[in-house]
């Protein structure tokens, strides 16, 4: 038997794993993992289907399909008011995890310091282990959930080599606001610190809010990636599909580790997706479809035990489940699971030393009937 030594032994599998499993097994509704029930459009199947016939099944570029890249540049533009140029600082990745593990390793080194705030989306640290860095943690705490920027101040050192950032938030469902913005820039102006600003639900955020966008002030804009999914924006996120934009240095540097991770991102899909995107309601409207789900599913609960959570962005609703159990959250959830058929998601497990808290998250991107479901049996506990 081969004795190999684990890079990460304490790494299980992910929760979102561990709690659609026990759905599956349990029969329950599934709440947990962020992904959608519904179909997609119809017209997005035809134009892969048209492009896979027209045979567009090769490679594509390593940055990507050209025409993508222009069409990105240009939405960019008008939603940001910024320009990145498609030969040299837009690049296709497979989904938004092959972005961050790609940016994360053409930056880090062996002991530089990573800035992540907790709770933390659960690829971001071990991207950063894997290549030797430091994670620094900063707590937020619920019901807010506002990050403490004297904190952050007093963490940034010397080492600090990058500050993670995620808005609209999971799991959450936080937003940073232009505020939030401005102190980031006074915090890294005249310093080398990259952001990696992680936006994949730029299009998802409610309530007549502004998505802040790092690509809004130029300075920030200046020092990092951003990274976008078509998986949360277009309903197909089992079609592994986003982009990475950042200004040509770092584009340059991002384009080293890409082309050896994954070279290139699927052809026929990137075609389909560049059509897509020229008729804009396909995206612009996503925030007032998902406001409706998220008003449907907080008003089937407002007579419930549950307390609910602001819910700013994202398609993800955080509860307070202090007035039923005062049990763990992650024994919270599977009793749920298995006794009340709807899964959720236990905050605690996105920070590094999760302190008792009675916060779960579930998912609400799912059809009326699947949330009609879900609440009644929640209204019943
Ligand atoms: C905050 C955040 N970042 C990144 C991702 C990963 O996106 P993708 O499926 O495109 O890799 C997710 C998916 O849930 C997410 O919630």
């Amino acid at each position: 038997m081969l004795n190999i030594k684990s890079k990460r032994p304490r790494s299980g599998t992910t929760i979102f794993s561990v709690m659609s499993a026990l759905a599956k097994e349990t029969g329950a509704i599934n709440l947990s993992q962020g992904f959608p029930d519904f179909p997609i459009d119809g017209k997005l199947i035809e134009l892969v289907n048209r492009h896979m016939k027209g045979g567009q099944n090769q490679y594509a570029p390593s940055a990507g399909v050209f025409e993508l890249r222009e069409r990105l540049s240009d939405k960019i533009r008008e939603s940001y008011s910024h320009k990145y140029l498609p030969e040299d600082e837009i690049t296709i990745t497979a989904g938004a995890t092959q972005a961050i593990y790609t940016a994360i390793t053409a930056i880090i080194r062996e002991g530089d310091e990573v800035i992540v705030f907790d709770p933390a989306y659960d690829c971001y640290v071990p991207a950063i282990e894997y290549n030797g860095g430091i994670p620094i943690h900063i707590r937020m705490n619920g019901p807010e959930f506002r990050i403490n920027w004297s904190e952050v101040k007093k963490v940034v050192g010397q080492r600090t080599r990058m500050i993670i950032l995620n808005t609209p938030h999971n799991p959450s469902g936080s937003v940073l606001t232009a505020e939030d913005m401005l102190q980031l820039q006074k915090i890294t102006d005249s310093t080398e610190i990259i952001i990696l600003s992680d936006e994949v639900y730029e299009h998802l955020i409610f309530d007549q809010l502004e998505h802040q966008s790092v690509i809004r002030y130029p300075k920030l804009a200046a020092r990092s990636f951003v990274i976008f999914s078509f998986g949360k924006t277009f309903h197909i996120t089992g079609w592994k599909i986003g982009y990475c934009v950042a200004p040509g240095n770092l584009t340059e540097e991002f384009r080293k580790a890409h082309q050896f991770l994954v070279f290139s991102v699927n052809t026929p899909i990137q075609h389909a997706l560049c059509e897509y995107l020229n008729d804009r309601k396909n995206y612009l409207q996503l925030g007032e479809f998902y406001q409706s789900k998220r008003d449907f599913f907080r008003s089937n609960l407002q007579s419930s035990r549950f307390k609910l959570l602001p819910c700013r962005g994202t398609y993800f609703q955080t509860v307070d489940y202090s007035a039923i159990s005062n049990e763990p959250d992650t024994e919270f959830v599977k009793r749920l699971t298995v006794d009340h058929k709807v899964a959720g998601i236990p905050i605690s497990v996105f920070y590094k030393k999760p302190e008792s808290n009675n916060f779960i998250r579930f998912c609400f991107a799912k059809d009326e009937d699947t949330l009609k479901r879900a609440t009644d049996k929640l209204n019943l506990i």
